[in-house]
């Protein structure tokens, strides 16, 4: 069974049919929600909205080890990520669907690893690859299979939040070599590994990010939403296409 974990404009999977909500407290408190148990194109998927099924968390609120935590008590086979994402470069523009295969790490202060505490021994998990390439591998087929295209490889810039960069952090995390930017990768994509989930983002852009291409004066709300929209129909597909493979 897969997880599926919903970003912003992701709130809820259209045409999933939950059969079950499992509520789940954890050592690390409590997830953003219930998990919710149903299907969704013939297939068993759990569905976690990152948010909160209201999206009342912002970023750096979410409970990302309690979110990992729960999930990873349903023996799930890998977590498909959505993200909504800025795209720092100018080709990646609104509508772009990318799986990266690259991170980095610009938030702080986030609770960010499950070995720290009493009695733990610390370990250092590889994070060389951070995302499972299997895993990516059979999200651009799925893509492909319904003839959506996306980008393969990239990197994911993950910043604090909740405000939006300025126009030199994002020349700055162009300079990185970072190619898309969002709020939330980190710490989820490290928790996965350090359960041993197989994890990928499906990231969808919704802005050109600060500075860039129409975003130069700054950035629309009202141009997110609608790209938002559309797109998440795209990743419906996409994500469907995947459970069936
Ligand atoms: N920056 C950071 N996170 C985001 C953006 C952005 O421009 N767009 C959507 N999530």
């Amino acid at each position: 069974m897969y997880a599926v974990i919903g970003g912003s404009g992701l709130g809820q999977l259209p045409d999933f049919e939950v059969t079950r909500r499992q509520v789940l407290r954890t050592p690390y408190g409590e997830p953003s929600g219930a998990l919710l148990i149903g299907t969704l194109a013939g297939r068993e998927v759990v569905f976690l909205a990152r948010h909160g099924y209201g999206h009342t968390l912002a970023p750096h609120e979410i409970n990302y080890r309690a979110n990992l935590w729960a999930l990873a008590q349903l023996e799930i086979d890998g977590i498909l990520a959505v993200a909504s994402v800025g795209g720092i470069q100018p080709q990646f523009g609104p509508g772009t669907l990318m799986v990266p295969d690259q991170i980095i790490d610009y938030t702080h202060g986030r609770a960010a690893t499950f070995f720290e505490g009493d009695n733990q021994a610390v370990q250092h998990i590889d994070f060389t690859w951070p995302y499972d390439s299997g895993l990516r591998t059979a999200l651009v087929a799925a893509a492909d299979a319904v003839g959506e295209p996306v980008v393969q490889g990239g990197c994911y810039a993950c910043t604090q939040g909740p405000r939006l960069e300025t126009a030199a952090e994002i020349r700055r995390l162009a300079r990185d070599g970072a190619d898309i930017v969002g709020m939330t990768g980190m710490p989820e994509v490290a928790l996965a590994r350090e359960l041993d989930i197989p994890y990928a983002h499906l990231a969808l852009v919704v802005n050109h990010a600060a500075g860039v291409g129409d975003s130069a004066r700054e950035i629309s709300h009202a141009q997110i939403s609608k790209t938002v929209q559309d797109g998440m129909v795209r990743v419906m597909a996409v994500l469907k296409s995947l459970v069936q493979l």
